[in-house]
């Protein structure tokens, strides 16, 4: 979910709605928008189920009163009770005087909302977020400021929460966040406060981000207080993303942008690394001992791209490693003296950052937002600095992800001496070349994808097939497919397939392979074809729907070009079936929850 608080005298609301639009990549379930007017007893409020657009429709027929000065809006990404307008945020108490939007989980709000019905509250929704508004208020009629209402509450909460907390007859929303992000940004025009800074281009120049359990009061001045109520100041920095990076530019959706621009951002990530890459000393740069061991956590696109690290870690550098999908850790397999790498491009996964709570050893980020609660977590962060990615389904931040955990493993290489000169000298023509295969590769799939999707869009499932190092991006793209088309896919090693999965092809089922340069794959293409598959083949040669691989040889890493066809034919898929290519059903970017 996302939330975007205000406090301003001009434009308020559509501060706010551009501010959730920028959000909406968090969820897309619901939106509301609440606002308060001086002088008004009651706080004003609209909702609406599905995207942002229809909030904004539904504001065109019913708009907000204006001279509103504080203002608190959500996108919502469901979890506790369905999507209904009832359900989604602000949530008020009952008399409508206290508004509040919230991020995160409150586990112990069913034994709340019954003490609440006891004492003569009615609730009108099935979600945890809404037993704070009704609390609040009853700390309000004792006579509790809001900044004191809001901090009396939360010690009643279990859980996680971003919260934004409005009340009529008090002039600053109050925000307060746990195991949430929360960032706090000032500008020229007013304040504001969302749960990404992307949301607060264009409107603030610079932020901070709220410490566990700080408290802010967000009038015309911003007043900031820590866990124990005592004043303090937290440590600004400019947001460094423009406002320009964050539409869809010439592009028809974000998506179409992202993975247009990948190839630019590895140009730019293998200048910056490869000369450290060169001499080894790439851990030194991020101030860390080359590790002796590694446990890469991660989940979704980047547990894929924390594959192809791990295997050119072991391969090359000889160093042990593990991947473990975040969700799935148990600190019991932890093992002594390793280096934990935490693979997340928004760094505030809930499974990933929940992961690391018993972490007894160093811990390194790979993320795509240096200022995340995992960045913050860490002892280094090796930042991929490739601007927003809005997209719900990672692209070029997966691309990303791969060029930084290759620069790792090589750099280890070197250090350790595992590699000789000429092998090295040969790797990195071979990485520097990576842009322009990309490219390429974007280019060739775009020309193709239009007729493929065409042929393939009545077709209800696919299957993946690859080996060794091409088998993580074989698996990103099945991934890509079933996120932006909603079709079934599975990706399976080659091997695997006379065991079960063979039994899934039916004349014109789509096979996709894709190959890393050896022809190993010939046997798996024999017996799908032999059954009628309609295979596409991703990588070298005659024949190939995608012939992306510029040589037969494989290259260390795997296929990594493949995967701007992958992209591209999961996205023309999608977009040709009409779904909302962005935004795909059920989904959020930031998984904020367990
Ligand atoms: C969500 C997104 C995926 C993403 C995963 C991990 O499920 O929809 O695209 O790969 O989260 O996100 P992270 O920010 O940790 O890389």
């Amino acid at each position: 979910c996302g939330i975007l608080a205000g406090r301003r005298t001009r434009d308020l609301v559509d501060v706010v709605l551009s501010g959730l639009r920028a959000l909406e990549y968090r969820g897309y379930d619901s939106a509301g928008v609440a606002v308060l007017t001086p002088g008004s007893e009651l706080v004003d409020r609209r909702r609406s189920t599905g995207r942002l657009a229809d909030l904004e429709f539904r504001l065109l027929a019913d708009p907000l009163p204006p001279g509103a000065v504080l203002g608190i809006g959500h996108t919502r990404w469901a979890t506790h009770g369905g999507i209904s307008e009832g359900n989604a945020h602000p949530h008020c108490d009952c008399t409508g005087r206290v508004a509040v939007v919230h991020n995160g989980i409150v586990t112990n709000a069913a034994e709340i909302a019954s003490l609440l019905v006891t004492r003569g509250h009615r609730l009108t929704s099935g979600v945890d977020s809404e037993v704070v508004a009704h609390l609040v208020k009853e700390e309000l009629d004792l006579g509790w400021d809001l900044a004191a209402a809001v901090r009396i509450t939360t010690r009643r909460l279990e859980g996680s929460w971003a919260l934004a907390v409005l009340a009529a007859g008090h002039d600053s929303v109050v925000l307060t966040a746990r195991n949430s992000p929360l960032v706090v940004g000032t500008g020229q025009e007013g304040n504001a406060a969302a749960s990404d800074p992307v949301a607060l281009v264009g409107t603030c120049e610079e932020v901070s981000f709220l410490d566990d359990d700080d408290l802010v009061e967000l009038g015309e001045d911003v007043r900031w207080f820590d866990h124990h109520d005592l004043a303090v100041q937290r440590a600004t920095t400019r947001l460094r993303w423009r406002p320009e990076q964050t539409g869809t530019g010439a592009h028809a959706d974000r998506t179409a942008r992202e993975i247009d621009e990948q190839a630019d951002h590895a140009a730019e990530l293998v200048r910056t690394w490869v000369p450290s890459v060169r001499s080894g000393r790439v851990w030194d740069q991020l101030a860390l001992p080359v590790p002796e061991r590694v446990r890469f956590l991660a989940c979704g696109s980047s547990r894929h791209a924390a594959e192809v690290g791990a295997r050119v870690l072991r391969r090359l550098a000889g160093t042990p490693c593990e991947v473990t999908v975040a969700s799935e850790h148990d600190p019991a397999d932890q093992v002594p003296g390793e280096l934990t790498v935490a693979v997340s491009q928004s760094g505030e996964t809930a499974d990933v950052l929940r992961a690391l709570d018993a972490l007894p050893g160093p811990l390194l980020a790979v993320t795509n937002s240096p200022t995340s609660s995992l960045a913050r977590r860490a002892d280094a962060v090796f930042d991929l600095g490739v601007g927003p990615e809005l997209g719900v389904a990672a692209t070029k931040t997966f691309t990303a992800q791969v060029l930084a955990g290759v620069f790792l493993a090589l750099s280890s290489a070197v250090a350790r001496g595992r590699l000789p000169r000429s092998s090295t000298a040969e790797l990195l023509d071979e990485l520097s070349a990576t842009p322009e295969a990309l490219h390429r590769a974007g280019r060739l799939a775009l020309h193709r994808a239009d007729e493929l999707a065409e042929r393939l869009a009545p077709q209800p499932g696919f299957l993946f097939v690859a080996r060794g190092a091409a088998l993580p991006y074989a698996a990103e793209g099945a991934l890509k497919l079933e996120e932006l088309t909603y079709r079934w896919a599975q990706c399976h090693p080659a091997g695997e397939f006379k065991h079960g999965p063979l039994a899934l092809v039916e004349p014109g089922t789509p096979v996709v392979v894709v190959e890393d340069g050896a022809a190993a794959l010939d046997t798996i293409v024999h017996e799908v074809s032999a059954r009628g598959a309609d295979v596409l083949r991703v990588g070298w040669g005659e024949g190939c729907a995608f012939g992306v691989l510029d040589r037969p040889e494989p290259h260390a890493w795997g296929p990594l070009e493949s995967i701007a066809a992958l992209q591209h034919l999961a996205r023309t898929l999608a977009a040709r079936l009409g779904r909302d290519v962005d935004r795909p059903r059920n989904l959020a970017k930031s998984v904020t929850v367990v």
